[in-house]
């Protein structure tokens, strides 16, 4: 059976996006997979997290996945500080990346913004990171959004120089599975912009913790442009506020982008915006729901993470060791 890793980061509340592009493929490859589901914790602190904020983000992103039909029992749900394997492989890989690889990632461009110097070193080697906590297990299916693809690229170089550096065949190659529809979500403000749980605008996204008024409301202020939808996908070209919208709903209902023109082709947004927010509240009410139910037992979501991670920890550790044991450590 095929092993599956991938993260979240607990810096915020879970949107749309996150559910769209990555948790939804994550419940679905359940059925055939044994899966590893990690907050991310080491990578969220790459930047400032206000520490009581982090640990009540890390249990309400758990209670979210919970909530969306992550099975913490036959699968593995924890967070990524309680695993050291996941720090001492990203230190070696610190050593096996090369700088100029690491130069070339947009979306530490994107997140540092201007002042380059004034980042965290953190965040510069963040994908390094990222290719330990998959690697870590031997994953070799890695279910993300379109945003992680290059950081994947990478993982795969880091495992092949690896391998070539030591004379070994130790880290499997890994693949990507990204959703077919609604892969990049956007801002609800700003059609150029992912939706980000980062956003300073709470406009700006769908919260996995909204309630149906909250979302009809988000939804009805989403930005767009006057003309009614095209019936065909050639006229979204130049309207990204409107492609957003109907991709959101051709992911929803699992059709492709023109099949959900060729039925609302025509309609303005005053039509179609509160159909794509019943959708959308259809979705999301009983996940924000379920998840506060969850969060009454602070106790009991940190005895299931503490459970994850000690089972995450016994695969972790005899591959880290391994790797250890290649580059020479003593033990
Ligand atoms: P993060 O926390 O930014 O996002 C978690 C997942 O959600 C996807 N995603 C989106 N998909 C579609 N539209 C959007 N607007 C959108 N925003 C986020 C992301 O692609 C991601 O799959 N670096 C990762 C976390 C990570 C990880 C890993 C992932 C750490 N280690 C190992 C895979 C494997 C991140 O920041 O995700």
């Amino acid at each position: 059976m095929q092993r599956i890793f991938s993260g979240i980061q607990p810096s915020g509340v879970p949107t749309l996006g996150n559910y769209l592009g990555a948790i939804r493929n994550w419940v679905s490859l359940q059925d055939g997979h044994e899966c590893l589901y990690c907050l991310v914790d080491l990578h969220a602190i790459t930047t400032w997290q206000d520490p009581a904020e982090l640990r009540v983000q890390t249990r309400t992103q758990a209670a979210i996945l919970l909530a969306s039909g992550i099975d913490p029992v036959r699968h593995v749900l924890f967070n990524q500080s309680a695993v050291s394997a996941h720090a001492r492989l990203a230190w070696i890989f610190n050593c096996v990346a090369r700088i100029g690889w690491l130069n070339r990632m947009t979306q530490f461009k994107d997140k540092a913004g201007k002042d380059r110097e004034a980042a965290s070193a953190g965040l510069y080697v963040y994908p390094n990171l990222m290719a330990a906590d998959i690697h870590a297990y031997h994953a070799t299916r890695v279910p993300v959004g379109d945003d992680q693809r290059q950081h994947l690229e990478l993982a795969n170089d880091i495992a092949q120089k690896f391998n070539h550096d030591y004379g070994v065949d130790f880290f499997p190659a890994i693949e990507a599975v990204v959703p077919p529809q609604a892969a990049r979500v956007m801002s609800l403000r700003d059609g150029s912009r992912k939706m980000s749980k980062s956003d300073p605008s709470d406009q700006s996204r769908i919260n996995l913790t909204d309630d149906a008024d909250a979302i009809a409301q988000k939804i009805r202020r989403a930005r767009t442009d006057a003309e009614p939808l095209p019936s065909e996908e050639d006229g979204l070209v130049g309207r990204p506020e409107a492609r957003n919208l109907v991709s959101i709903l051709a992911a929803l209902t699992d059709r492709s982008v023109s099949a959900v023109l060729a039925e609302h082709g025509g309609q303005g947004f005053g039509v179609f915006k509160p159909a794509l927010a019943e959708r959308v509240a259809a979705v999301v009410a009983p996940i924000a729901a379920e998840a506060r139910r969850l969060l009454d037992d602070p106790a009991h979501l940190d005895a299931m993470l503490r459970d994850g991670a000690a089972r995450a920890n016994a695969i972790a550790e005899p591959i880290v060791r391994e790797a250890e044991h290649i580059v020479g450590f003593l033990r």
